[in-house]
Order: C-alpha cells, then structure tokens, then sequence
C-alpha cells in the first residue's frame, strides 16, 4: 500500500493526512475485493523495517491501525471477513496484540473472505524464525533434518493454512517486493500501478484483476 506520503506531500498536507487516506483505500478494497471472487486478501500494513521511520509516524500508523480495528471489526464481523495477522506480533504494543488476538478468535469462523493484516512483518524475519525453529527441533532431536521439505517450511509460516498469492499488487509506481511474502510469492503474477495507494479504488483493483485473468500461468512447466 505505497504512497500515501507521496499523495500528501502533493497537497502539501502531513503524512498522517495521507495515512488516514490510505485507510479510506483500505476500506473499499476489503469491500471490492469479494464481489471480485477474491478469497483471502493480504495488505502490508507495517513492515518489520518501518521502526526506522520517524517515532511520530510510527506512532500515527500504530494509532490508526488501533482505531481500524476498534471501529470497524463489529462490521468486518457482521459482513462476514475472517481476520488473520502475520508477522512478528511480539514486537507489538501489548493492547494491540489483544486487540488483533480478539479480531482474530471473534471473526474466526466467518467464510466470506479473509483479511491478512501484515504487521511488524518482513519475510527476511519470518524465514529467519522458521529456521530458528527447525535447526532447535533438529537439535532437540525431534526432527530429522533430512526430513526438512518446503511442506516443513510452510508449515511453520506465519502464512501456515493460507494459500500462496495468486496477484501481488503494488502501487505508487514502485516495482520491487520490499521484503513482502518472497517464499509465499514464488508463483504470484505481479501489477505495479502508478497510482497511489490513496487513489487506489474498485476501479483499480478490477482492473489489476482483470489484467490477472489474461496471465499465462505455468509453474515451471510448458
Ligand atoms: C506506505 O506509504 C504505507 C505505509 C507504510 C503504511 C500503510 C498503512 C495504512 C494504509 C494505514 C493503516 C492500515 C490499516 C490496515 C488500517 P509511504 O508512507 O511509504 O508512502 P511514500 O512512499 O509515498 O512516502
């Protein structure tokens, strides 16, 4: 969801004007996405790298993430969105992570589309905590590490029981992954868009989709 300093500082507006913006894009894209046929819908929303960014933005997005939840969960609820989080959710403030953990067990059995939020998250750190993993089993003696697979991998995700992205998404012009799903990704058809995530609408996501359904798809294969 890139851009939403860049729409901002064209207004010359603060970053956080361009955040809560963002939220709005957020907002019509959980509502498009499952008339979209779309199934599991998965948005970076914090990056393991954006502690780097100033303490008042961290601070602003951390905000509005909280109020997101708080707000709109009764209604992601009655409209019938599964909530997941992946990502490092220890590094989170301790209220957040109740308030994700009562997202998460509230919306648990709802079937029409599933939400991932990323959140502290970086595939760099998630694959670093599933070889953390599997090198103590292996110690421990519970694990033979000839036994290792890319099923003993994906079993230990963050994304464990979702299926790998079928469309990545990203706007703002930008045409790099940036630490985002890569061992999930391998097979996920990419759209780079120009626009910014602010002006990200129905339209745009159609679109992207459509551009989707005229992929070529092989695996690998011929
Ligand atoms: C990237 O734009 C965007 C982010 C780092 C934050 C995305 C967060 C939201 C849209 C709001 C919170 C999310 C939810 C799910 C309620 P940027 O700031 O890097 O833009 P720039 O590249 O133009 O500076």
């Amino acid at each position: 969801m890139d851009g939403n300093g860049r729409w901002a500082k064209k207004r010359h507006l603060p970053r956080l004007a361009g955040h809560r913006k963002g939220v709005e894009a957020v907002r019509r894209a959980v509502e498009t996405a499952p008339t979209l046929g779309i199934e599991v819908l998965t948005l970076y929303a914090f990056s393991s790298e954006n502690w780097r960014r100033p303490a008042d933005e961290v601070s602003d997005l951390m905000g509005l993430l909280r109020h997101y939840l708080r707000t709109e969960i009764a209604e992601l609820h009655r409209n019938g969105i599964r909530m997941r989080f992946i990502g490092d959710l220890s590094g989170l403030n301790g209220d957040l992570v109740t308030l994700l953990g009562e997202a998460a067990e509230l919306t648990r059995d709802n079937t029409k589309m599933t939400l991932v939020l990323a959140l502290n998250y970086g595939s760099h750190d998630e694959l670093t905590r599933v070889v953390r993993e599997l090198a103590t089993a292996a110690l421990e003696g519970t694990l033979d590490p000839a036994a290792i697979d890319a099923a003993a991998i994906e079993a230990r995700l963050d994304t464990v029981d979702l299926p790998p992205p079928d469309l990545l998404i990203r706007t703002s012009g930008e045409q790099r992954l940036s630490n985002f799903l890569l061992w999930q990704a391998a097979y996920a058809e990419l759209v780079f868009t120009d626009e910014l995530w602010p002006d990200f609408n129905a339209a745009s996501l159609t679109a992207a989709v459509t551009a989707f359904g005229t992929r070529d798809r092989r695996y690998g294969g011929r």
